[in-house]
Protein backbone atom coordinates (compact mmCIF):
# COMPACT_ATOMS: atom_id res chain seq x y z
CA UNK A 1 0.00 0.00 0.00
CA UNK A 2 0.86 3.67 -1.05
CA UNK A 3 0.03 6.77 0.66
CA UNK A 4 -0.21 9.53 -2.11
CA UNK A 5 -0.89 13.11 -1.84
CA UNK A 6 -3.78 12.82 -4.55
CA UNK A 7 -4.73 16.90 -4.49
CA UNK A 8 -3.58 20.12 -3.05
CA UNK A 9 -4.99 23.24 -2.81
CA UNK A 10 -4.51 26.80 -1.39
CA UNK A 11 -7.04 29.92 0.12
CA UNK A 12 -5.17 33.22 0.85
CA UNK A 13 -7.11 36.31 2.30
CA UNK A 14 -7.88 38.92 -0.18
CA UNK A 15 -5.60 41.69 1.50
CA UNK A 16 -1.84 41.58 0.44
CA UNK A 17 -0.15 44.07 2.63
CA UNK A 18 3.60 44.79 1.42
CA UNK A 19 6.76 45.78 3.69
CA UNK A 20 5.94 49.76 2.91
CA UNK A 21 2.66 49.31 3.74
CA UNK A 22 3.67 47.62 7.42
CA UNK A 23 6.07 50.00 7.63
CA UNK A 24 3.22 53.30 7.93
CA UNK A 25 2.24 51.61 11.30
CA UNK A 26 5.31 49.70 12.49
CA UNK A 27 8.83 51.09 13.00
CA UNK A 28 10.67 49.09 10.18
CA UNK A 29 11.44 49.41 6.82
CA UNK A 30 11.80 46.81 4.00
CA UNK A 31 15.42 46.96 3.60
CA UNK A 32 15.43 45.35 6.65
CA UNK A 33 12.39 43.19 6.04
CA UNK A 34 14.03 41.97 2.86
CA UNK A 35 17.51 41.89 4.37
CA UNK A 36 16.91 39.59 7.38
CA UNK A 37 14.01 37.49 6.32
CA UNK A 38 13.63 37.55 2.63
CA UNK A 39 9.91 38.73 3.66
CA UNK A 40 8.62 41.06 0.71
CA UNK A 41 4.81 41.00 1.86
CA UNK A 42 1.97 39.39 3.26
CA UNK A 43 -1.73 38.16 3.63
CA UNK A 44 -3.89 39.56 6.19
CA UNK A 45 -7.57 38.65 6.93
CA UNK A 46 -10.39 40.84 6.90
CA UNK A 47 -11.88 40.62 10.89
CA UNK A 48 -14.70 38.68 10.03
CA UNK A 49 -12.97 36.04 8.40
CA UNK A 50 -12.64 32.79 10.20
CA UNK A 51 -10.07 30.00 10.31
CA UNK A 52 -12.34 27.70 9.61
CA UNK A 53 -13.74 29.55 6.81
CA UNK A 54 -10.23 29.86 4.88
CA UNK A 55 -9.59 26.24 5.70
CA UNK A 56 -12.67 24.90 4.04
CA UNK A 57 -11.85 27.09 0.94
CA UNK A 58 -8.58 25.42 0.92
CA UNK A 59 -10.02 22.30 1.04
CA UNK A 60 -12.25 22.83 -1.37
CA UNK A 61 -9.29 23.70 -4.33
CA UNK A 62 -7.83 20.66 -3.53
CA UNK A 63 -11.25 18.25 -4.05
CA UNK A 64 -12.30 19.99 -7.27
CA UNK A 65 -8.90 19.36 -8.27
CA UNK A 66 -9.03 15.35 -7.47
CA UNK A 67 -12.97 15.51 -8.93
CA UNK A 68 -10.64 17.15 -12.30
CA UNK A 69 -8.38 14.42 -11.68
CA UNK A 70 -10.60 11.61 -11.41
CA UNK A 71 -13.43 12.64 -13.26
CA UNK A 72 -15.66 12.35 -9.80
CA UNK A 73 -18.34 14.85 -9.08
CA UNK A 74 -16.84 17.26 -5.49
CA UNK A 75 -20.04 15.86 -3.85
CA UNK A 76 -18.16 12.31 -4.65
CA UNK A 77 -14.98 12.92 -3.69
CA UNK A 78 -16.58 14.89 -0.20
CA UNK A 79 -18.63 12.13 0.13
CA UNK A 80 -15.25 10.01 -0.10
CA UNK A 81 -13.39 11.70 2.59
CA UNK A 82 -13.03 9.45 5.82
CA UNK A 83 -10.85 11.70 8.01
CA UNK A 84 -10.55 15.45 8.20
CA UNK A 85 -7.52 16.65 10.05
CA UNK A 86 -6.98 20.61 10.72
CA UNK A 87 -3.54 21.62 11.87
CA UNK A 88 -3.34 25.16 13.46
CA UNK A 89 -2.76 27.02 16.39
CA UNK A 90 -5.25 29.62 15.55
CA UNK A 91 -8.18 27.83 15.38
CA UNK A 92 -11.69 29.39 15.82
CA UNK A 93 -12.10 28.77 19.40
CA UNK A 94 -9.83 28.53 22.56
CA UNK A 95 -8.52 25.16 23.54
CA UNK A 96 -10.38 23.75 20.25
CA UNK A 97 -13.86 23.96 22.20
CA UNK A 98 -15.47 22.94 19.38
CA UNK A 99 -12.60 21.68 17.29
CA UNK A 100 -11.83 23.56 14.38
CA UNK A 101 -11.75 20.49 11.66
CA UNK A 102 -15.52 19.89 13.05
CA UNK A 103 -16.37 23.30 11.73
CA UNK A 104 -14.53 22.51 8.54
CA UNK A 105 -16.68 18.95 8.32
CA UNK A 106 -19.77 20.61 8.33
CA UNK A 107 -18.98 23.64 5.73
CA UNK A 108 -17.76 21.05 3.29
CA UNK A 109 -20.93 18.75 3.99
CA UNK A 110 -18.27 15.62 4.72
CA UNK A 111 -20.48 14.30 7.19
CA UNK A 112 -19.55 10.99 7.21
CA UNK A 113 -16.06 12.23 8.11
CA UNK A 114 -14.23 12.25 11.65
CA UNK A 115 -12.54 15.26 12.42
CA UNK A 116 -9.93 16.27 14.77
CA UNK A 117 -7.25 18.78 15.36
CA UNK A 118 -3.42 18.50 15.97
CA UNK A 119 -1.48 21.79 17.45
CA UNK A 120 1.89 21.20 16.19
CA UNK A 121 2.72 24.84 15.11
CA UNK A 122 4.63 25.44 12.05
CA UNK A 123 5.40 21.48 11.87
CA UNK A 124 1.95 20.76 11.66
CA UNK A 125 2.03 19.55 7.72
CA UNK A 126 4.58 17.10 8.63
CA UNK A 127 3.46 15.90 11.73
CA UNK A 128 0.18 15.52 9.97
CA UNK A 129 1.03 13.58 6.87
CA UNK A 130 2.20 10.62 9.03
CA UNK A 131 -0.69 10.79 10.85
CA UNK A 132 -2.59 10.78 8.25
CA UNK A 133 -0.96 7.79 6.59
CA UNK A 134 -0.42 6.11 10.14
CA UNK A 135 -4.63 6.38 9.83
CA UNK A 136 -5.19 4.85 6.88
CA UNK A 137 -2.49 1.90 7.23
CA UNK A 138 -4.65 0.99 10.23
CA UNK A 139 -8.23 1.32 9.63
CA UNK A 140 -8.72 -0.89 6.49
CA UNK A 141 -12.04 1.21 5.89
CA UNK A 142 -10.14 4.15 5.28
CA UNK A 143 -9.20 5.30 1.83
CA UNK A 144 -9.17 9.29 2.14
CA UNK A 145 -7.82 11.59 4.75
CA UNK A 146 -8.02 15.70 4.29
CA UNK A 147 -5.15 17.39 6.04
CA UNK A 148 -5.80 21.14 5.96
CA UNK A 149 -3.29 23.63 7.12
CA UNK A 150 -4.67 26.98 8.24
CA UNK A 151 -3.68 29.56 10.45
CA UNK A 152 -5.04 33.67 10.91
CA UNK A 153 -1.58 34.25 12.87
CA UNK A 154 -2.42 37.64 12.00
CA UNK A 155 -5.19 37.45 15.34
CA UNK A 156 -2.60 36.19 18.05
CA UNK A 157 0.37 39.06 16.57
CA UNK A 158 1.46 41.74 18.62
CA UNK A 159 1.02 45.13 16.33
CA UNK A 160 3.28 46.90 18.26
CA UNK A 161 6.32 44.69 18.59
CA UNK A 162 8.76 44.73 15.09
CA UNK A 163 10.52 41.96 15.89
CA UNK A 164 7.56 39.55 15.31
CA UNK A 165 4.62 41.18 13.57
CA UNK A 166 6.63 41.42 10.45
CA UNK A 167 7.23 38.11 10.21
CA UNK A 168 4.05 36.02 9.81
CA UNK A 169 0.96 36.07 7.37
CA UNK A 170 -2.54 34.26 7.02
CA UNK A 171 -3.17 31.60 5.08
CA UNK A 172 -4.65 28.02 4.39
CA UNK A 173 -3.70 25.26 1.90
CA UNK A 174 -5.21 21.16 2.13
CA UNK A 175 -3.54 18.13 0.68
CA UNK A 176 -5.62 14.78 0.25
CA UNK A 177 -3.92 12.04 1.31
CA UNK A 178 -4.87 8.64 -0.62
CA UNK A 179 -4.33 5.17 0.39
CA UNK A 180 -3.61 3.34 -3.01
CA UNK A 181 -2.35 -0.17 -4.45
CA UNK A 182 1.04 1.14 -5.18
CA UNK A 183 3.84 -0.31 -3.30
CA UNK A 184 5.57 2.15 -0.61
CA UNK A 185 8.80 0.42 -1.06
CA UNK A 186 10.90 -1.09 -3.66
CA UNK A 187 10.42 -0.56 -7.27
CA UNK A 188 7.56 1.59 -8.68
CA UNK A 189 7.50 2.93 -5.16
CA UNK A 190 5.05 5.70 -4.86
CA UNK A 191 3.94 8.07 -1.81
CA UNK A 192 5.16 8.65 1.89
CA UNK A 193 8.47 6.90 2.02
CA UNK A 194 9.81 8.38 5.35
CA UNK A 195 9.17 10.75 8.05
CA UNK A 196 11.67 11.94 10.80
CA UNK A 197 9.30 13.81 13.32
CA UNK A 198 11.19 15.59 16.30
CA UNK A 199 10.66 17.91 19.98
CA UNK A 200 12.54 19.84 21.92
CA UNK A 201 10.30 20.53 24.84
CA UNK A 202 12.90 22.25 26.83
CA UNK A 203 13.07 25.22 23.78
CA UNK A 204 9.36 25.38 24.81
CA UNK A 205 9.63 29.49 25.87
CA UNK A 206 11.46 30.70 23.01
CA UNK A 207 8.03 30.90 20.74
CA UNK A 208 5.33 31.35 22.92
CA UNK A 209 2.04 32.98 23.63
CA UNK A 210 1.81 32.75 27.35
CA UNK A 211 -1.46 34.17 28.14
CA UNK A 212 -4.65 32.94 27.98
CA UNK A 213 -4.42 29.63 28.38
CA UNK A 214 -4.74 27.49 31.71
CA UNK A 215 -1.37 28.29 32.82
CA UNK A 216 -1.91 31.91 32.54
CA UNK A 217 -5.80 32.80 32.23
CA UNK A 218 -6.91 36.20 32.33
CA UNK A 219 -9.09 36.65 35.11
CA UNK A 220 -12.43 38.40 35.84
CA UNK A 221 -11.52 41.82 36.30
CA UNK A 222 -8.47 41.76 35.21
CA UNK A 223 -6.73 44.69 32.67
CA UNK A 224 -5.41 43.49 29.70
CA UNK A 225 -3.62 45.46 27.54
CA UNK A 226 -2.81 43.22 24.87
CA UNK A 227 -4.80 40.13 23.48
CA UNK A 228 -2.68 36.83 23.56
CA UNK A 229 0.15 37.31 20.86
CA UNK A 230 3.37 35.18 19.74
CA UNK A 231 6.38 36.01 21.83
CA UNK A 232 9.39 35.24 20.47
CA UNK A 233 13.62 34.64 21.01
CA UNK A 234 14.18 35.21 17.64
CA UNK A 235 18.24 34.09 17.69
CA UNK A 236 17.36 31.12 20.21
CA UNK A 237 14.49 30.14 17.00
CA UNK A 238 16.97 30.71 14.50
CA UNK A 239 19.17 28.48 15.78
CA UNK A 240 17.54 25.62 16.69
CA UNK A 241 16.09 25.84 12.78
CA UNK A 242 19.13 26.51 10.96
CA UNK A 243 20.79 22.94 12.96
CA UNK A 244 16.99 21.07 13.07
CA UNK A 245 16.77 21.76 9.29
CA UNK A 246 20.73 20.77 8.63
CA UNK A 247 20.05 17.21 10.48
CA UNK A 248 16.73 16.34 9.14
CA UNK A 249 17.77 17.17 5.48
CA UNK A 250 21.05 14.61 6.25
CA UNK A 251 18.96 12.64 8.26
CA UNK A 252 15.95 11.69 5.73
CA UNK A 253 18.48 11.26 2.69
CA UNK A 254 21.11 8.88 4.35
CA UNK A 255 17.80 6.99 5.60
CA UNK A 256 16.26 6.32 2.42
CA UNK A 257 19.93 6.25 1.03
CA UNK A 258 19.04 8.88 -1.91
CA UNK A 259 21.73 11.70 -2.93
CA UNK A 260 20.71 14.94 -2.66
CA UNK A 261 20.70 14.72 -6.67
CA UNK A 262 17.69 12.38 -6.66
CA UNK A 263 15.46 15.09 -5.35
CA UNK A 264 13.31 17.22 -7.53
CA UNK A 265 12.52 19.51 -5.01
CA UNK A 266 13.18 20.49 -0.78
CA UNK A 267 10.06 22.35 -0.14
CA UNK A 268 11.13 24.18 3.50
CA UNK A 269 9.04 25.93 6.01
CA UNK A 270 9.28 29.80 4.64
CA UNK A 271 9.91 31.24 7.80
CA UNK A 272 13.24 33.15 7.08
CA UNK A 273 14.83 32.53 3.73
CA UNK A 274 18.30 32.93 5.99
CA UNK A 275 17.71 30.04 7.95
CA UNK A 276 17.36 28.20 4.62
CA UNK A 277 20.02 29.29 3.34
CA UNK A 278 22.81 28.70 5.94
CA UNK A 279 21.22 24.99 6.03
CA UNK A 280 21.66 24.83 1.90
CA UNK A 281 25.71 25.99 2.70
CA UNK A 282 26.54 24.04 5.40
CA UNK A 283 24.79 20.73 3.29
CA UNK A 284 26.36 22.10 0.06
CA UNK A 285 22.58 21.94 -1.51
CA UNK A 286 22.27 22.66 -5.09
CA UNK A 287 20.97 26.20 -6.06
CA UNK A 288 17.50 25.51 -7.47
CA UNK A 289 16.84 22.72 -5.05
CA UNK A 290 14.91 25.11 -2.31
CA UNK A 291 11.23 26.32 -3.41
CA UNK A 292 11.05 29.70 -1.21
CA UNK A 293 8.10 32.15 -1.34
CA UNK A 294 8.30 33.84 1.81
CA UNK A 295 9.04 36.69 -0.20
CA UNK A 296 5.35 37.07 -1.12
CA UNK A 297 3.33 34.80 2.26
CA UNK A 298 5.64 35.14 4.73
CA UNK A 299 5.46 32.85 8.09
CA UNK A 300 1.91 31.14 7.72
CA UNK A 301 3.11 28.71 10.33
CA UNK A 302 1.65 25.01 9.64
CA UNK A 303 0.21 26.30 6.64
CA UNK A 304 3.66 27.67 4.57
CA UNK A 305 5.09 24.18 3.33
CA UNK A 306 1.41 23.41 1.91
CA UNK A 307 0.70 26.49 0.15
CA UNK A 308 4.16 26.09 -1.38
CA UNK A 309 3.56 22.76 -2.01
CA UNK A 310 0.11 23.87 -4.06
CA UNK A 311 1.96 26.25 -6.26
CA UNK A 312 4.63 24.04 -7.11
CA UNK A 313 2.08 21.56 -8.34
CA UNK A 314 -0.39 23.83 -9.42
CA UNK A 315 2.72 25.63 -11.53
CA UNK A 316 3.97 21.50 -12.70
CA UNK A 317 7.17 22.34 -10.87
CA UNK A 318 6.39 18.57 -9.64
CA UNK A 319 5.84 15.60 -12.15
CA UNK A 320 4.92 12.18 -11.86
CA UNK A 321 7.80 10.25 -9.94
CA UNK A 322 9.95 13.11 -8.84
CA UNK A 323 11.13 12.80 -4.70
CA UNK A 324 10.16 15.83 -3.20
CA UNK A 325 11.28 17.00 0.46
CA UNK A 326 9.31 18.66 2.77
CA UNK A 327 11.62 19.83 6.49
CA UNK A 328 10.45 22.27 8.98
CA UNK A 329 10.69 23.48 12.54
CA UNK A 330 8.32 25.82 14.73
CA UNK A 331 7.22 26.24 17.96
CA UNK A 332 7.37 23.28 20.83
CA UNK A 333 10.09 23.75 19.97
CA UNK A 334 9.34 20.84 17.02
CA UNK A 335 10.70 19.83 13.70
CA UNK A 336 10.30 17.27 11.17
CA UNK A 337 10.54 16.46 7.29
CA UNK A 338 8.83 14.04 4.81
CA UNK A 339 10.26 12.33 1.76
CA UNK A 340 7.46 11.71 -0.83
CA UNK A 341 7.56 10.30 -4.45
CA UNK A 342 4.96 12.21 -6.77
N1 LIG B 1 12.73 46.49 11.44
C1 LIG B 1 13.85 47.19 11.70
N2 LIG B 1 14.72 46.85 12.67
C2 LIG B 1 14.44 45.76 13.40
C3 LIG B 1 13.28 44.98 13.18
C4 LIG B 1 12.41 45.39 12.16
N3 LIG B 1 11.29 44.72 11.86
N4 LIG B 1 13.28 43.95 14.06
C5 LIG B 1 14.40 44.07 14.80
N5 LIG B 1 15.09 45.17 14.42
C6 LIG B 1 16.35 45.67 14.93
C7 LIG B 1 16.57 45.31 16.38
O1 LIG B 1 15.94 46.26 17.23
C8 LIG B 1 18.06 45.37 16.48
O2 LIG B 1 18.47 46.70 16.60
P1 LIG B 1 19.70 47.11 17.58
O3 LIG B 1 20.89 46.38 17.00
O4 LIG B 1 19.75 48.58 17.42
O5 LIG B 1 19.31 46.60 18.91
C9 LIG B 1 18.53 44.87 15.11
O6 LIG B 1 17.41 45.03 14.23
C10 LIG B 1 18.96 43.43 15.10
O7 LIG B 1 17.94 42.67 15.74
P2 LIG B 1 18.07 41.10 15.90
O8 LIG B 1 16.86 40.59 16.63
O9 LIG B 1 19.42 40.76 16.44
O10 LIG B 1 18.00 40.66 14.38
P3 LIG B 1 18.36 39.28 13.75
O11 LIG B 1 19.38 39.48 12.74
O12 LIG B 1 18.55 38.22 14.81
O13 LIG B 1 17.02 38.91 13.00
C11 LIG B 1 15.01 37.61 13.16
C12 LIG B 1 15.80 38.78 13.72
C13 LIG B 1 14.68 37.88 11.70
C14 LIG B 1 13.69 37.50 13.93
C15 LIG B 1 15.85 36.33 13.29
O14 LIG B 1 16.34 36.18 14.60
C16 LIG B 1 15.07 35.10 12.93
O15 LIG B 1 14.72 34.90 11.78
N6 LIG B 1 14.78 34.20 13.88
C17 LIG B 1 13.98 33.03 13.63
C18 LIG B 1 12.58 33.47 13.61
C19 LIG B 1 11.64 32.43 13.11
O16 LIG B 1 11.91 31.71 12.18
N7 LIG B 1 10.50 32.39 13.76
C20 LIG B 1 9.43 31.61 13.41
C21 LIG B 1 9.70 30.15 13.60
S1 LIG B 1 8.41 29.26 14.20
C22 LIG B 1 7.08 29.77 13.48
O17 LIG B 1 7.11 29.79 12.29
C23 LIG B 1 5.85 30.25 14.24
Amino acid sequence: MAYEIAATGRALPARRVTNEELSQTVDTNDEWIRSHTGIGSRYLAEPELANSELAARAARQAIAQLAEKTGASEEDVTAGLDMIIVASVTGDYLGGVPPTSCLVQNLLGARQAAAFDIQVCCTGFIYGLEIAAGLLAVNPGYKKVLLICSELLSRITDWTDRSTCVLFGDGAAAAIIEKTTAPSSGEGKRGLLRCILGADGSGGGNLIVRRGGSRFPYKPGEIVDKPPHIEMDGRAVYNFAVKSITETIKALLEQENLSVHDLALIIPHQANARIVQAAQKRLALPENILYLNMSEYANTSAASIPIALDEANRAGKIKRGDIVMFVGFGGGLTYGGALVVW
